[in-house]
């Protein structure tokens, strides 16, 4: 491999000697209307900026500037869509074309530079054209994973005061089809804040009923509208904004701007993927999520590659050879997905039999996130694929990765259950509760010194005493991530989960605290915790214990039922709440804290230490019975003896 710089280490000192002389070169390897004039500054609630002074536009570096560069007839995306037996490319031209139109329809709605839209959508190239439209108006966007229901996506429409909400008929999951239509409507009900226009996809497997006067069909609005050029914005001016679950029902909108969003993406593809313009890069994620933002749409664009939007799932869409199938048939040189897609696909298929159908010398390397990549998952991929299998560390508040190996500086060897080490510009350091710098192999809270670089989010979006509380307050100086972990002997981080209320399930971050606070709504409930326990293929699930109010006559499976429904409809199935166990008390300490971490631990068959502070012991024997009754947890034989 052709190294650009002579090491990692070299390369990433560099980075944090002097930040401000390195993001200065690599900001000049995107094309700005204007150039910063400062490469970092602070602003007066003292929150660091970069690039102040630049002027750009993203959907212009993402397509524009390809078409003029001699790309206009490259294939930008691959819509790949197993559920439909649809496969479908677009060249730069087209892209430019469909998403200029769709920008002119959005305009003709009353959209402009600054207003918002939320984007509901599964996985079709008009949830890629919508949120490309959007920057090229130098408008905000905020798209919403399709499996969250109309309750979530009510708090986002009245965060964000949408003019607009770009939906469709219909998802697809496996064989059903998903009605979107009757959860946004439903959502606009809920919410305080009506959006004026909902512009609404009709797919060939549900037409949707439409709202007169304020729904708009998107076909007809796009064929009769005018593609529009791109609107120059500030690099400071947001560009998305994504919410995330924190620790309460109220999710984080994550905001990226527009200058230092773009810097990072161009640096990531050449620098820690080892991508090319004019490769195949492929991740499968979904657009809902910061993956998809970010390596989906964004990076690989504005680094010119080809681009593929799948929309289908790692197994039954229609086998669990689909991923292999479609690196082959597309030629991938770079595969990126959670660790949780490859355990769903190795349960099917163990011996990795459909892989050996399909030739996979185009794959360079092949890149896991979301979650920590479990070292036999790990082992598996590296046995049946034979190609280097990176795992790598981020957060939708970095929006591209803070801990990888860096494949386009150097290939340092993988140690399994590390991301390895920390990217150029992130100064990783492990704190102790008192903010001290912990030595090697010794566990604590994952901080990152500031300032960030670019690209990771400069506040919450109309929160800013939220983003100071949440990640800068704990540790002065420093960005508090909300993980727990250690760097070994050779500085290599390991990352061991969060030590919030936040919890990984199939890749989907969620809040255990947002689902407290709905099973402690339910009449009869009156008091409860939620933990999340592990899952042999989703990484994590949720479990509730509940008290119950006193005097409540007790019909456990129908209360347990009550809760699942509950949870479902008011975040969505994808929260995979799937046990409530009633319990005559919680495990607490005297002063009355939750012992979440010891139920936990229980569940997980872990051993644990009883705090000498716990009221009453004798609760984790009757949480360990339950458990065990129903046959719930790792230390409960829940999982498959491989
Ligand atoms: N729209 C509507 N519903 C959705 C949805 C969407 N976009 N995504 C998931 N759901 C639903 C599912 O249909 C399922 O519903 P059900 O309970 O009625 O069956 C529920 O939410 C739970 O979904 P999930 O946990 O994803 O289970 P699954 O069996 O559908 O798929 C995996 C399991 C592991 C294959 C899948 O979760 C996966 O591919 N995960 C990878 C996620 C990822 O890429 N994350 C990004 C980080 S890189
Ligand atoms: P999200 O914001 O949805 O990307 O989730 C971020 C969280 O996922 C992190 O705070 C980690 O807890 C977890 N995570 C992401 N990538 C990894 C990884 N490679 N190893 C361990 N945990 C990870």
């Amino acid at each position: 491999m052709k190294s650009p710089t002579p090491s990692y280490a070299g390369f990433y000192e560099a980075s944090l000697a002097s930040p401000v002389d390195f993001w200065t070169k690599q900001a000049t390897k995107i094309a700005w209307y204007k150039a910063p004039v400062q490469t970092l500054t602070m602003n007066e609630k003292g929150f660091y900026r970069w690039f102040e002074g630049g002027t750009l536009n993203t959907c212009y570096l993402a397509l524009d500037y390809h078409v003029e560069h001699g790309r206009s007839e490259q294939v930008a995306l691959i819509y790949d869509s197993p559920v439909t037996k649809t496969v479908q490319k677009y060249t730069y031209a087209q892209l430019q074309l469909e998403v200029a139109k769709l920008a002119g329809a959005l305009r003709q709605l009353g959209v402009e530079k600054g207003d918002c839209v939320v984007i509901y959508m599964p996985m079709v190239p008009e949830a890629a054209f919508a949120m490309l439209a959007c920057a090229r108006l130098g408008a905000v966007h905020s798209v919403v994973f399709g499996g969250f229901a109309p309750h979530e996506l009510a708090i986002r429409i009245d965060d964000t005061r949408p003019k607009v909400v770009i939906s469709a008929s219909c998802g697809i999951e496996f064989e059903r089809v998903i009605p979107y239509k009757p959860l946004l409507d439903d959502a606009i009900h809920l919410a305080q804040f009506k959006p004026p226009h909902c512009l609404i996809l009709q797919r060939p497997q549900i037409h949707a009923l439409m709202h007169a006067g304020r729904d708009v069909d998107f076909s007809t609005a796009v064929a009769q509208a005018e593609p529009v050029d791109c609107v120059p914005v500030d690099a400071l001016d947001p560009l998305y904004v994504l919410y995330t679950s924190g620790t309460t029902g109220k999710p984080k909108g994550i905001v990226r701007d527009n200058g230092g969003h773009a810097v990072a993406m161009k640096f990531s593809m050449q620098y820690i993927y080892n991508i090319q313009p004019g490769d195949v890069y492929w991740a499968a994620s979904d657009l809902g999520w910061a993956v998809g933002h970010s390596y989906i749409i964004y990076a690989p664009l504005i680094q010119g590659c080809t681009t593929i939007l799948f929309e289908g799932k790692p197994v039954r869409t229609p086998d669990a050879g689909t991923f292999w199938r479609i690196i082959s048939e597309h030629q991938v040189k770079v595969f990126f997905t959670a660790p949780t897609a490859f355990r769903a696909i190795r349960k099917e298929d163990p011996q990795a039999e459909f892989l050996q159908k399909y030739d996979l010398s185009c794959l360079q390397q092949l890149f896991v996130a979301g979650e920590r990549c479990d070292p036999s998952t790990l082992k598996w991929l590296q046995e049946i694929t034979n190609k280097p299998i990176i795992d790598h560390w981020w957060q939708t508040e970095s929006g591209w990765p803070m801990i990888a190996n860096m494949t386009g500086v150097e290939l340092l060897p993988v140690k399994p259950g590390s991301a390895t080490k920390p990217v150029c510009g992130f100064d990783v350091q492990i704190l102790d509760e008192d903010g001290q710098p912990l030595n090697a192999n010794h566990e604590g809270y994952v901080c990152l010194k500031l300032p960030l670089p670019p690209g990771c989010l400069p506040t919450l979006w109309n929160d800013d005493a939220r983003f100071q509380e949440s990640y800068l307050s704990k540790f002065p100086g420093y960005y508090f991530s909300g993980d727990g972990g250690y760097k070994d002997d050779d500085g290599y981080v390991y990352i061991m989960g969060r030590v919030d209320d936040v919890i990984n399930v199939a890749g989907h971050r969620l809040s255990t605290g947002e689902m407290e606070e709905f099973v402690a709504s339910h009449p009869a409930v009156a008091e409860c915790a939620v933990v999340g326990i592990q899952d042999e293929m989703r990484g994590q699930r949720p479990v509730a214990f509940v008290v119950l109010k006193d005097g409540m006559a007790i019909d456990e499976p129908m209360i347990e039922t009550q809760l699942v429904t509950l949870i479902r409809e008011q975040i969505g199935a994808v929260a995979y709440f799937k046990s409530a166990l009633i319990v005559k008390r919680l495990p607490k300490t005297r002063s009355g804290k939750i012992l979440r971490k010891v139920m936990r631990q229980i569940a997980d068959g872990e051993s644990y230490n009883v705090p000498s502070t716990i009221d009453d012991p004798a609760i984790l024997g009757e949480i360990a019975e339950k458990l065990q009754n129903r046959k719930i947890g790792k230390g409960f034989g829940e999982f498959a003896v491989i």
